[in-house]
């Protein structure tokens, strides 16, 4: 699986041929400014909840690239009302096969409406199983009981945790989630975009190498290879 940051929560997994693209949101990150729009190739693109930080570039995105966009039902109502077409809405618990392997929407502990204020459903997370490997993107969300029924049945080789604090888990609560998750690599996202969410990131590896785990932060536009 080739892994790429694109900022914030915005990621790009690819998996035999497909690209998997995560909450993208660059327009409006003063981080991602180096990041062309066009460049970005998508095949699917998943969004965990409404809020503008997640949902902001999705609309060009998918016009850009022809991918389908999966979320909730009502962020998808949503994006259809802004005129996708291209869409496959889930609800908590559900799983879907694709090209790539599956995908199962899990709860997250957030809150999710659209930039325009409309309901935007549950928010949630993304357990990706394929036979390149398995991982869970988990949104925005809380440190949350929930997180340990991925861990009693799957095995993940990697997990994104937002570690920014304050609309998030932080660090510290981020190292419980990844022991319910019972994964070791870790890598952090929803860090340093504002000011509020801002991380001393030698203090997270540090808490992360302490507790025996692996903690990965990219850099914006960087590439890397798991498995
Ligand atoms: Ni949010
Ligand atoms: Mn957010």
């Amino acid at each position: 699986m080739q892994i790429t940051y694109f900022g914030h929560s915005c990621f790009s997994v690819e998996i035999d041929k497909s690209i998997l693209l995560f909450d993208p949101f660059i327009t409006g990150n003063p981080l991602a400014k180096d990041i062309n729009l066009n460049d970005i190739k998508a095949d699917f693109i998943f969004i965990s909840h409404g809020h503008q930080d997640h949902v902001g570039d999705v609309i060009e995105i998918a016009n850009n690239t022809n991918a389908t966009v999966v979320s909730n039902f009502e962020v998808i109502n949503w994006l259809e009302s802004k005129g996708l077409k291209k869409t496959h809405s889930m609800n908590i618990g559900g799983k879907c096969h694709f090209d790539f392997g599956t995908i199962k929407f899990m709860n997250a502990a957030h809150s999710s409406s659209m930039p325009d204020g409309t309901y935007g459903g549950n928010p949630g997370g993304f357990l990706v199983e394929s036979a390149e490997g398995k991982f869970y993107f988990a949104g925005d969300t809380g440190l949350t009981y929930d997180l340990k029924l991925i861990g009693e049945f799957v095995h993940l080789d990697f997990v994104c945790l937002p570690i920014g604090n304050n609309f998030t888990m932080g660090v510290d609560n981020a190292i419980i989630a990844s022991d319910f998750l019972k994964c070791e690599n870790i890598i952090g996202m929803h860090y340093d975009t504002f000011p509020i969410i801002t991380i001393d990131k030698e203090v997270a590896f540090d808490k992360f190498s302490r507790a025996g785990k692996n903690l990965t932060l990219l850099n914006i536009g960087q590439t890397i290879n798991i498995n």
